[in-house]
């Protein structure tokens, strides 16, 4: 008897139907072979669902007809065909048009078929429908779009009015003060009373100016090499009478020189507002760990925080652990917003972590933040290390005396005509001689007209056409004997390294600081 051979048993064939039914059950994708000029020889139910057309219809007809007429003009379809017989395969994601005009997203793949010569005998595409997908994705985008879109206004919102209403207040005290002042029985006391409720309320307002400045990076920065280590010692007391005898802090420094360049006054802040915080965050009591340390460039964090240090060079990093209520993920991504806050009306402005966001930025750092909730935060505020070896200048000492020992020769520049004319009237009382120029130019000419007889020059930085840096420049490099001051609403230009060359005035700063400058000489 002979040995049964496949074909008898019909097993080829039951293969090659296998295979055809395999290709015709699919319905979800559309499965055909084109003759190497690209027409259609054979077609799938899948390819008649999504296409259209029978297979009586298509076969035989070059497949561009399934592509936009913008793509058959620029040569897709042939370029499909030329990648997948150069490399193998075309995979692609574009629009086809169904039988009846109507447009679909598609995935598509084409592969080239080849003999065992290495010939093309056509390609196999296989096309997926991806309409419902694609749609989904562009929903779920336009969704997160509208989503990001509102919650900037939201922000925008609650920074606008919270500074309105910040303001309103500041001016309705300033205005009945002024109007009290007017009243020709007031006693001296009560006009001097009044008096320093306007200074008061201007600190006030220029306290919140100067939280808003320091969110935008904008606010003066005095910076200059120190330890944070012996910052935070300085500290110690300020901290612990902060929070109170039921939270407990815990120190933990990193035995070695931790320097930084950086504004030290902002950097103190910056830590009690955190130190706050976390008071606020622990009511009944808890515990702070306060750590400095070097950090590494690249991430190497410590902490799990909501992502890594993403800084350059290497870093002091002072991280605050709490053990208070923790934030929920909501929260978390809101903090840093100025006017964000969770505590009731008169516990909170939500303008400290604004604060320490903004100082970190300008200072060339970062701010992280990892949280738990009902387990606590961590705060880690990052700072490129000062490898520099040597010391800055040291400060310059605080005269005790609160007049001008001499008359001086003063020339104002600013151009806030009101400004300029309040304080000339200001200083003109103090004793001194003033001339008043509303820009750097006027400033300049009269300067040179009266062959730099003046003793000190007071300018703006910002102002329209020649600013307060360049006219400082100017008037050093001509007449070095003036000594000149910049004043500033913000720091801009002025927070360059040129600007520490100058001594600057922050608005609205008080008369005393203009006459300590004034003094140094
Ligand atoms: N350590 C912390 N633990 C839990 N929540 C915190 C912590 N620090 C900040 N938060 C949350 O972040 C919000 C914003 O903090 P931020 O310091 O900016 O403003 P504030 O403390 O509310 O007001 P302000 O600091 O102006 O007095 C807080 O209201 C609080 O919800
Ligand atoms: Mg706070």
């Amino acid at each position: 008897m002979r040995t049964p051979t496949p074909a008898d048993t019909g097993l080829e064939l039951a293969g090659e139907s296998r295979y055809r039914l395999l290709v015709e059950a699919v319905m979800d994708y559309a499965i055909y072979l084109l003759d190497p000029g690209g027409h259609v020889s054979s077609w799938n139910p899948g390819a008649e669902r999504f296409k259209g057309y029978a297979s009586h219809e298509i076969i035989g007809r070059h497949f561009s007809i399934f592509y936009t007429e913008e793509d058959r003009l620029a040569g897709v379809p042939e370029r499909a065909l030329e990648t997948a017989r150069r490399e193998g395969r075309f995979e692609a994601e574009g629009w086809r048009v169904h039988k009846s005009g109507r447009r679909f997203w598609c995935s598509v793949v084409i592969d080239a078929v080849r003999d065992d010569q290495g010939n093309v005998l056509g390609f196999a595409k296989i096309t997926r429908d991806i309409t419902d997908k694609k749609k989904a994705l562009e929903e779920i985008q336009a969704t997160r779009d509208a989503l990001h879109h509102a919650q900037k206004l939201e922000a925008l919102g609650r920074l606008t009015s919270g500074v309105a209403h910040d303001f309103n207040n500041f001016l309705a005290t300033i205005r009945f003060a002024a109007e009290m002042l007017r009243r020709p029985s007031l006693s001296d006391d009560k006009r001097l009373q009044l008096a320093s409720v306007v200074t008061a309320t201007v600190d006030r307002a220029g306290h919140l100016t100067a939280q808003l400045l320091a969110y935008s990076r904008k606010q003066p920065l005095t910076p200059a090499r120190f330890d944070v280590r012996a910052c935070i010692e300085g500290m110690r007391d300020i901290f612990a009478a902060t929070v109170g005898s039921a939270i407990k802090i815990e120190y933990v420094f990193q035995d070695a020189p931790l320097h930084i360049c950086a504004d030290s006054t902002q950097l103190e802040t910056a830590l009690l507002n955190m130190v706050i915080n976390a008071r606020d965050a622990m009511p009944a009591g808890g515990r702070l760990c306060i750590t400095a340390r070097r950090e590494a460039p690249g991430g190497e964090d410590g902490a799990a925080s909501d992502r890594p240090n993403t800084l350059a060079q290497p870093c002091i990093a002072i991280e605050l652990r709490d053990s208070g209520c923790g934030m929920e993920p909501d929260v978390l991504a809101q903090i840093f917003e100025p006017f964000f806050t969770t505590k009731p009306v008169g516990k909170g402005t939500g303008l400290g972590l604004s604060q320490v966001f903004g100082f970190s930025k300008q200072s060339g750092g970062d701010v992280r933040v990892a949280s738990e909730v009902g387990r606590g935060s961590t705060f880690t505020l990052s700072i490129p290390e000062d490898v520099s070896a040597a010391d800055g200048p040291p400060p310059v000492a605080a005269a005790s005396d609160s007049l001008p020992r001499q008359q001086k020769r003063i020339m104002l520049v600013d151009d806030d005509t009101q400004v300029g004319t309040v304080l000339r009237a200001l200083l003109e009382d103090l004793g001194h001689q003033v001339s008043f120029c509303t820009d750097a130019s006027a400033a300049l000419q009269r300067l040179g007209d009266a062959q730099g007889a003046m003793d000190v020059v007071i300018a703006d930085v910002q102002m329209a056409g020649l600013d307060g840096m360049e006219l400082a420049k100017r008037v050093r490099t001509k007449w070095p004997h003036i000594r000149v001051v910049l004043t500033t609403g913000a720091a801009g230009r002025a927070a360059g390294s040129d600007a520490h060359a100058f001594p600057l005035l922050p608005k609205p700063w008080s008369m005393e600081l203009l006459l300590d400058m004034l003094r140094q000489d």
